[in-house]
């Protein structure tokens, strides 16, 4: 059974409606990850399901519970925050401890849950000291703490590490996983980092403009994106884009054209018997160097490319290539020796050519 389910959520604030038809079952244990850009609902639908917005039509369970109705306190929630809201009179433990106080729970039980939180957490040294006293990361450690002692069913994160800087996110992000490992309690985490949802998520819900456009592991969504927009905000450096035209041919396959562009698409089943408008997409991987004078030169899939620039990444290199025109961008292994202005061959991997629909935007082909 699924512990969060949201069915049929919509919501609007007066006449904008900013989430349509969300359906979303949550399992228990799960950690789910909302993604995507500043705007599409992310919060929204987490602040439904903690019960700080009421949804404009749709129903949300809690377990067996139908909280649609149920106030923010009694759904057995806690949630953390990108603005850790500490309170700066108050000092760690006392901001650790404030949630089960004013729940009257006794204070054995109350020191307790915040020392076994302070040690899974590693601020016990900090206990005394006062949110100003504290390093962004100790703060955000403590908001931590704050919804651990809870010992919530459900743990709520809107964007929990914006606030820090790359180096300590990523610690973060391995220590949220940690603590999801221990505690295995159902965590809903949502951000617009797509590293983020890819490394922690179980699953990934991929948000635009109020809709889910696919539900996923972390895998699937990055191999197998239901449309463009999936494909182009999944993975970076981002998959390149080509608009062209689907040449249907009969024994060697379909050609994708663009100009004096031509790709041999080979046996992808594509639903089209006559030229039509896709739009194509290789990720950077997928574009490899071809080294050897006259090896692998596969006819409609090696091409001339010219290196426009390279940036250095040290265990990998990427690569601004123009080929006939187009620019490309491939992810070469950091120790290719490549130059700009420099040409090479580069072959395109049949296999994982992605093919769009350039107007609805939907995948095309397979896979
Ligand atoms: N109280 C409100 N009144 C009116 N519109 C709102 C309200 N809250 C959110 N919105 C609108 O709803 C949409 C979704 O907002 P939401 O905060 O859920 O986005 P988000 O995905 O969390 O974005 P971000 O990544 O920027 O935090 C936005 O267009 C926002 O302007
Ligand atoms: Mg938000």
């Amino acid at each position: 059974m699924s512990l969060v389910s949201l069915k049929s959520i919509h919501k609007s604030f007066g006449s904008t409606a900013v989430l349509s038809d969300i359906n979303l079952q949550i399992e228990d244990g799960e950690f789910l990850v909302l993604v995507g850009p500043s705007g599409c609902g992310k919060s929204t639908t987490l602040r439904l399901v903690a019960g700080l917005e009421a949804p404009t039509s749709g129903e949300i369970y809690i377990g067996d519970t139908k909280v649609t109705d149920v106030d923010p306190k009694d759904r057995d929630i806690a949630m953390v925050f990108q603005n850790y809201a500490l309170y700066p009179h108050m000092n760690v433990y006392e901001n650790m401890a404030f949630g089960l106080k004013i729940r009257k729970q006794n204070p054995d039980l109350i020191r307790k849950r915040v020392e076994e939180a302070a040690d899974i957490l590693q601020i016990a040294d900090l206990l005394e000291r006062k949110p100003r006293e504290l390093s962004g990361g100790q703060r955000q450690r403590v908001a931590l703490g704050r919804a651990l002692v809870r010992k919530p069913k459900v743990f709520l994160f809107d964007e929990p590490l914006s606030n820090l800087d790359a180096k300590l996110r990523s610690e973060m992000r391995i220590e949220i996983k940690r603590l999801h490992k221990l505690l295995t309690t159902t965590m809903i985490y949502v951000t617009h980092d797509q590293v983020e949802a890819m490394t922690m998520g179980d699953r990934i819900a991929v948000m635009n403009r109020g809709n889910i456009e696919q539900l996923d592991t972390p895998k699937a969504t990055y191999d197998r994106p239901k449309n463009k927009f999936v494909a182009g905000f999944i993975g970076t450096p981002q998959m390149n884009f080509i608009e062209g035209s689907i040449i249907p041919g009969n024994v060697s396959g379909h050609i994708f054209r663009v100009r004096d562009f031509q790709i041999n698409l080979g046996q992808h089943t594509l639903p089209a018997s006559s030229e039509r408008r896709v739009v194509l997409g290789i990720r950077p991987e997928d574009i490899i160097p071809v080294l050897k004078q006259g090896s692998a030169e596969e006819s409609g899939l090696t091409f001339r490319a010219e290196v426009e620039i390279t940036e250095p990444l040290g265990s990998s290199l990427l690569a601004h290539l123009i080929v006939s025109g187009l620019h490309l961008t491939a992810n070469f292994d950091g120790n290719l020796q490549i130059k700009t202005g420099e040409k090479i061959n580069v072959k395109i991997d049949q296999a994982k050519i992605h093919l769009f629909d350039a107007e609805t935007d939907e995948k095309l082909n397979d896979h």
